[in-house]
């Protein structure tokens, strides 16, 4: 009878656990859908596109314009960035440094010079490296490639300079352009209207003389995760040495595998010349994710590997499932109230991020340039690793409730899906707890993701 009535409020227990959930995603809708993205870990990060008119001509003016990434965990990588605007009247370019458009357009108005692009709203991209150097600007072709913030502020800029025609002569008559799009290189960045500021200005490098912009304007873009991708792309698995248990991703985590009716929604391993079916060209939306029960193209793995007295141990491995992508430049953001006492980091670089003040659990983890800063496609060579000593702090360090294991990862600045905190591997005598089943947080986790995508 006892028994009876514990295994019935436990499952009423878990129906409502489970509603609960399902209710706080339904909440968080009305902020996913708001283009006004905000992200606790990076507060202040966007993107500040500055146009700085250098000097006038006779039909418009000469300006330099760049790109600043400041935000400290989230970079572009290639193919990189693609800038678009409207122009508020009917300017031309008449010539491009650094960068180009797309498009060139109409341009049967003009005889003899003829623009390099007539387009009301032109689209730019950065030239590639190895441009010959009369068609370079500083800070420009690197294939639209930019940096972080934390992890490189001097490479965290990409600047284009373009001539433009039929536009106003003076900071009266000059009108700024519209609704900026920025793609980086994928959808998820929103911009706001250009503003008129300071005119910006400049040092010579011999820091002998200061010059100014003529006129300058800048725009501010914001990214969130949800405009970006409608499913996650990252997931986080767990063991330890205390329990042989390995908590793998959540099933489902990025997507189903499809079985059955579709076959190719992944790619199987042990396909035979997989070599040949991965490089298949002409086939560009395939999916190119190795099939996983969670269909992630990235996995990260956290391992509590050994216990001192007054240190313990922690090994990282990042895996790439995807056979379409290399990830360069990659970066992981861990929270981890250890991190205030992190005592070393083997083969990858650390940057502590303190979004608030005496806030120190969260940190910037990448790779080595030349080492392992280049996360290889799918297969053998697809994986990172590393290892982290932290020191123990008495008053807070335990192995009890998963104390051990992250709050909150990231890979290249998207939230990774973590196992239910009910799943984490416990201690050997760790008091009893409610068994969930795994079909039920696979079922959590696909009705939750149903719920997104009504969202966005
Ligand atoms: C963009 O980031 C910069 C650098 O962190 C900051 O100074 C600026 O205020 C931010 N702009 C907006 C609109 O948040
Ligand atoms: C425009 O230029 C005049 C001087 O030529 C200056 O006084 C004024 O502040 C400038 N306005 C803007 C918006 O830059
Ligand atoms: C802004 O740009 C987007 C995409 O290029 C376009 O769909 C939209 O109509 C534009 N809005 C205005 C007011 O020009
Ligand atoms: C952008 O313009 C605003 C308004 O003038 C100014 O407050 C801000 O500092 C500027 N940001 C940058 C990065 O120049
Ligand atoms: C589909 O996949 C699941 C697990 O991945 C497996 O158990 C099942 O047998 C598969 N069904 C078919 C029809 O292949
Ligand atoms: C990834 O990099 C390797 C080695 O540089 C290259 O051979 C391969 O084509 C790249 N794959 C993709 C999808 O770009
Ligand atoms: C955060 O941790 C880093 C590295 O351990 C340390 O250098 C920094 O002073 C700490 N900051 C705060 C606010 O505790
Ligand atoms: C790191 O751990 C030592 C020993 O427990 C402690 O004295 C020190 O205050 C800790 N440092 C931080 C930043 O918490
Ligand atoms: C290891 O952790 C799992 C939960 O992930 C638990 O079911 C199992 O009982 C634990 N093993 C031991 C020996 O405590
Ligand atoms: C684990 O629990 C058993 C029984 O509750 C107890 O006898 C044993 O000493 C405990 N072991 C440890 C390492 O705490």
């Amino acid at each position: 009878m006892e028994s009876l009535r514990g295994s019935v409020t436990g499952s009423i227990a878990n129906k409502l656990s489970g509603f609960t959930i399902m209710l706080l995603f339904l909440l968080s809708c009305s902020t996913f859908t708001s283009t006004e993205a905000y992200d606790a870990l990076d507060p202040n990060g966007n993107i500040t596109i500055k146009w700085d008119i250098m000097t006038w001509n006779p039909d418009g003016y000469v300006a330099v314009v760049t790109i600043f990434n400041f935000q400290q965990y989230r970079h572009i990588q290639a193919p990189g960035w693609t800038l678009g605007w409207t122009w508020a009247k009917k300017e031309v370019i008449w010539s491009m440094m650094g960068g180009l458009t797309t498009e060139q357009g109409d341009c049967s108005k003009y005889k003899g010079n003829i623009p390099h692009c007539c387009k009301k709203d032109p689209t730019v991209v950065d030239l590639l490296p190895g441009t010959p150097y009369n068609q370079q600007i500083a800070n420009c072709c690197k294939g639209g490639v930019i940096s972080s913030w934390a992890q490189d502020p001097t490479t965290a800029l990409s600047s284009f300079q373009l001539s433009v025609g039929a536009a106003g002569t003076t900071n009266k008559t000059v009108r700024v352009p519209k609704n900026f799009t920025l793609k980086a290189p994928g959808p998820g960045y929103t911009c706001g209207p250009a503003k008129v500021g300071k005119p910006t200005k400049f040092i010579t490098s011999d820091k002998r003389r200061v010059t100014q912009a003529m006129m300058t304007w800048n725009v501010t873009c914001t990214y969130s995760q949800f405009l970006a991708q409608k499913t996650p792309t990252c997931c986080v698995s767990l063991s330890s040495f205390y329990n042989e248990t390995i908590v793998s991703c959540p099933t489902c985590a990025c997507g189903c595998q499809n079985n059955g009716t579709e076959s190719g929604s992944c790619i199987n391993p042990k396909t035979p010349h997989l070599a040949s079916v991965v490089n298949t060209p002409g086939k560009p939306n395939r999916p190119m994710v190795q099939c996983t029960s969670h269909m992630c193209p990235i996995r990260v793995h956290w391992h509590v590997k050994l216990n001192y007295k007054e240190y313990w141990r922690v090994k990282i491995t990042i895996t790439n499932f995807n056979y379409a992508m290399n990830y360069s430049l990659w970066n992981l953001v861990v929270q981890h109230p250890n991190f205030d006492n992190l005592t070393q980091l083997f083969s990858f670089y650390y940057k502590s991020l303190t979004p608030y003040e005496g806030l120190n659990d969260t940190a910037m983890l990448w790779g080595i340039k030349f080492y392992n800063d280049f996360l290889s496609e799918a297969g053998s060579n697809g994986n990172v690793q590393s290892e982290l000593l932290f020191r123990k702090d008495a008053s807070t360090f335990t192995f009890e409730k998963g104390w051990a294991f992250p709050r909150r990862i990231y890979f290249n600045g998207d939230n990774c899906v973590m196992p239910p905190p009910d799943a984490y591997p416990w201690l050997p005598n760790a008091s009893s707890r409610p068994v969930i089943s795994l079909l039920r947080s696979a079922i959590i986790i696909l009705a939750s993701w149903v719920l997104l995508l009504a969202c966005v």
